[in-house]
């Protein structure tokens, strides 16, 4: 079955069900502001979720484009893109489990449609908490249909629960379908652990609305939203190793091949990934930039020509993948087709900007010497120069840059960080006279305010506070403009004389990651985590959430004048700001 019967048969499918198909929207989300770009079907739908009619009635179909980076680092394995089509279908308070269930069950192994022999399937449960019970009328489905007991898992929140990415919104417990893809019989015990079992769709069953305190509240309707990776189901169905091998990337893939001087798989499929993205992204009218969608999309074009020279390819060759992402899909998406010049040019001016980054890496290297792992991470931290490209020059020169040093100063370096984000200060005991409490409040809230007036980019690096200021290193490209500064320092000071108050729970590490908490997350942590929040309950906002060993004030309105008193920048794409209270 090839992709484009795979999209028409998903739509004929649930036609024939009575659902009205509605066109893809755009990666840039129009209607719900928790997100920077579409990562799944429901976001278009959530004014619908929460109750508003739909035009097309209350049964939709659709296949939307969505974009996730959050996995960045796993494309290039078998099965993770950043950009990627989802097959989605939805009842907006009409059909409920039963159905959705029974239709996803229908769709997969009737002959009619995908034909998937059932021996095969494994399937996965909400497992219940404080929040929501045990999803047993699921699994009493599942089980009607003859999936046996030992192919059904009941996971936790963290895999079977599909909420918003931002802190409020529609969410609810879900299924999740698995399939079996290794080479022989598939063992008689679902494993979800194990990556033999590849997820091809998650029904959701969306009940509930998550307030801005925390607390999971009935929907007027119960709505069912469900999501099948087309690029995956392709690759089961076409019994390739992985989504790479399928028509959706052959064509971008061979003409990476045909451009570069080296073998290598992982690096050719990062490209191939991310000049897919950025094509898509471009076509939908983002452009590189220092801020938010800007951003995602540099680091993206920015990826893939990193692994462009690990595959040898010296020149200039961002447009010319696009162009090859363009005609594959346009036919399809349309924008590509209407957009293809803007898409070649804005390929090819970042691909010119990053190069010229990279030449000013490559003198300091030249100047370098012999280099070992301290230096290499140099590069890296104050050029942002490639790691991989180092190793490779150096290599060229016959010599070897030991990758152990390398990263052994990478994690000190993050270990520094994280100590100062947990709040543990130089000296070993912690610090908690009232002027370093004070700062350390103040210092959650420029984060704040910093992520509200520079895009979400913005994260902490490096913290270090005194009796006498507090020194806060974060992301951030450039130089902050005065306006940018003042802008900051007001907004600050507006939320401390709102007088907001600090409110510590402490929770398990990923319900804080789910709440949308920042901070530097480590295992080091262990299981409970404490998270400060600081809200704005009337306007239902939350301002700050961080995870973060404390201590705070009780309330910010203690905090008194806040005021910047230096900006300037400790390493490439890394500021650092000082600041007082008085
Ligand atoms: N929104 C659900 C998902 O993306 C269907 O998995």
């Amino acid at each position: 079955m090839t992709a484009k019967e795979l999209r028409k048969k998903y739509i004929e499918f649930f036609k024939s069900k009575g659902h009205a198909l509605i066109p893809s929207a755009s990666l840039v989300p129009q209607n719900d502001p928790t997100v920077l770009f579409t990562t799944a079907g429901m976001h278009p739908l959530v004014p619908y979720l929460l109750g508003e009619p739909h035009p097309g009635g209350n049964r939709l179909v659709s296949v939307q484009k969505s974009l996730r980076t959050d996995d960045i680092e796993e494309v290039g394995d078998n099965v993770h893109n950043t950009f990627f089509e989802m097959l989605g279908n939805w009842s907006l308070g009409d059909y409920w489990k039963k159905e959705a269930i029974g239709w996803s069950y229908e769709f997969l192994t009737d002959k009619k449609w995908l034909g998937i022999d059932p021996a095969v399937f494994g399937i996965s449960i909400f497992g219940g908490d404080d929040d929501s019970p045990r999803d047993d009328e699921s699994a009493q489905i599942w089980k009607s249909l003859g999936i046996p007991d030992e192919r059904i898992a009941y996971l936790g929140k963290e895999d079977n629960w599909w909420g918003p990415a931002g802190v409020t919104g529609p969410c609810g417990p879900d299924t999740e379908m698995f399939i079996r893809t290794g080479r022989g019989e598939a063992p008689k015990n679902f494993d979800p652990k194990d990556g033999d079992w590849v997820e091809v769709w998650n029904d959701v069953f969306m009940e509930y609305n998550k307030t801005i305190n925390g607390s999971h509240a009935p929907l007027l309707q119960q709505n069912v939203d469900t999501g099948m990776g087309l690029e995956r189901m392709l690759m089961v169905l076409q019994k390739k190793e992985s989504v790479y091998e399928t028509e959706l990337f052959e064509p971008i893939i061979e003409k990476i091949r045909g451009l570069a001087k080296k073998q290598d798989t992982k690096a050719e499929r990062i490209v191939a990934d991310h000049i897919r993205a950025a094509t898509f992204i471009i076509a939908d009218g983002v452009v590189p930039s220092n801020k938010d969608r800007g951003y995602v999309l540099r680091r993206l074009v920015r990826r893939a020509i990193r692994y462009g020279q690990i595959l040898g390819i010296a020149e200039e060759f961002a447009a010319e993948i696009g162009s090859v992402v363009v005609e594959s899909f346009h036919d399809i998406y349309p924008e590509l087709k209407v957009h293809r010049e803007k898409i070649a040019n804005e390929l090819g001016k970042e691909d010119i900007r990053f190069r010229k980054t990279l030449d000013k890496g490559l003198r300091e290297f030249e100047k370098l010497g012999q280099i070992d792992g301290k230096k290499a991470f140099d590069l890296f931290q104050t050029y942002g120069f490639p790691w991989e490209l180092t190793r490779e020059l150096s290599e060229n020169k016959g010599q070897m840059v030991n990758q152990e040093e390398f990263e052994g100063e990478f994690k000190k370096h993050q270990e520094l960080s994280r100590t100062a984000g947990a709040g543990v200060f130089k000296g070993g005991l912690q610090d908690h006279t009232e002027e370093v409490v004070r700062l350390h409040t103040s210092t959650h809230l420029l984060q704040a305010a910093l992520r509200k007036v520079l895009g979400n980019h913005v994260f902490q690096k490096g913290s270090n506070i005194t009796k006498e200021r507090t020194r806060f290193d974060f992301a951030h490209p450039q130089k902050l403009t005065p306006e940018e500064i003042k802008k900051v320092e007001d907004l600050v000071n507006a939320w401390i004389e709102k007088d907001y108050s600090v409110k510590k729970e402490m929770m398990p590490l990923e319900e804080a990651r789910r709440l949308g908490a920042i901070g530097l997350f480590g295992e080091k942590y262990g299981e409970q985590v404490s998270v400060y929040t600081i809200c704005d309950s009337a306007a239902n906002e939350v301002i700050s959430r961080e995870f973060c060993g404390g201590p705070h004030v009780e309330h910010t309105g203690v905090i008194g004048k806040f005021k910047i008193v230096k900006e300037e920048s400790v390493a490439s794409g890394v500021r650092r700001i000082k600041a007082t209270v008085e």
